[in-house]
């Protein structure tokens, strides 16, 4: 059999590399989105080359719905169908409700929400159709909890969820998964990007008492995309490190 496809979008970040390196460790033929003329791209690839990993990239303001189209119809001309697709790409844009500007809320919806609309409205049709394929939606904790600070990330990270069990009910007879992840605090960028002692005081608050690693998400990625999680769907994984319980 071929390999199978899987499309991770915001593909060069801190999660999205882990879960490239992941779904490529199982075996998949894997492409990294990334906003158009990426400038580190290249030196992503190399590098992930270096270390073993051939990666393709497909790049696409994930915002922008008539750029995933153009993105999707490259990919598959190139690769073949997508059979996985991580909807990984977003940002913060963090202030008090009181203080934020409609241009944060705007930024966050159409990028962390809005995309996930975007990316998987060209790909599961094919997969219900295929009679196979695997959607896997990155919330966050904060989605599922609320967060001082996050009004509008909160927002379009629940937002996912709804989104996230709402399709699942339209492809569970399609051979069709489809589930989100909602991580805790892990250590990459967007974490760093927290001032120290805001972050420091959050640490101190998760169970575990660390930040989670981003390879700690890609293998449950690794995992949903595989067949023996084909009875997993509509699910909402939380990987918070005690955060969080629901
Ligand atoms: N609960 C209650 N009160 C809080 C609070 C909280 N969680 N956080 C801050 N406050 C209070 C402060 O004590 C302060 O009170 P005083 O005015 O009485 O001193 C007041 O609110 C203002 O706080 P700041 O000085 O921090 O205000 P600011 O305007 O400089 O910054 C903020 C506001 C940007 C939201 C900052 O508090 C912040 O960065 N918070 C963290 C938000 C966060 O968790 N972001 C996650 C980013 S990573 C991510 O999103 C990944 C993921 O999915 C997990
Ligand atoms: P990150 O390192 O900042 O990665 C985010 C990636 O998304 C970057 O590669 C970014 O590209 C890309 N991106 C942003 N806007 C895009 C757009 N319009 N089109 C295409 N790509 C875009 O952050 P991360 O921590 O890996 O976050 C990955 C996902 O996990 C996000 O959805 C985030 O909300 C979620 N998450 C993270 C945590 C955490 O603690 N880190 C926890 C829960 C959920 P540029 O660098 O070029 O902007």
């Amino acid at each position: 059999m071929a390999k199978r496809v899987a499309l991770v979008t915001g593909g060069m970040g801190g999660l999205g590399t882990a879960i490239c390196r992941a779904l490529h460790d199982a075996g998949f033929v894997v492409a990294a989105n990334c906003l158009p003329n990426f400038a580190p791209a290249a030196e992503w690839v190399a590098k992930n080359k270096a270390e073993g990993y051939e990666f393709h990239v497909a790049e696409a303001d994930v915002s922008d719905y008539d750029a995933c189209k153009a993105m999707v119809a490259k990919l598959e001309a190139a690769l073949g169908p997508v059979d996985v697709l991580v909807n990984n790409a977003g940002i913060t844009r963090d202030g008090m409700f009181r203080k934020m500007e409609k241009s944060q809320w705007d930024a966050v919806l159409s990028t962390n929400l809005d995309s996930v609309f975007n990316v998987t409205h060209q790909i599961l049709p094919g997969m219900a159709e295929r009679g196979w394929g695997r959607v896997i939606n990155i919330s966050s904790v904060n989605g599922v909890k609320g967060q001082f600070g996050q009004a509008n990330y909160a927002a379009a990270k629940a937002g996912i969820l709804g989104f996230t069990k709402s399709i699942a009910a339209e492809v569970a007879k399609k051979g069709v998964t489809v589930n989100a992840i909602a991580p805790g605090y892990i250590g990459t960028d967007m974490v760093m990007a927290i001032k120290q002692e805001v972050r420091d005081s959050i640490i101190a608050t998760i169970p575990v008492g660390r930040l989670g690693k981003p390879e700690e998400i890609g293998a449950l990625c690794a995992y949903l995309a595989s067949d023996l999680a084909g009875y997993m769907t509509g699910a909402t994984l939380n990987i918070n490190g005690g955060l969080h319980f629901c």
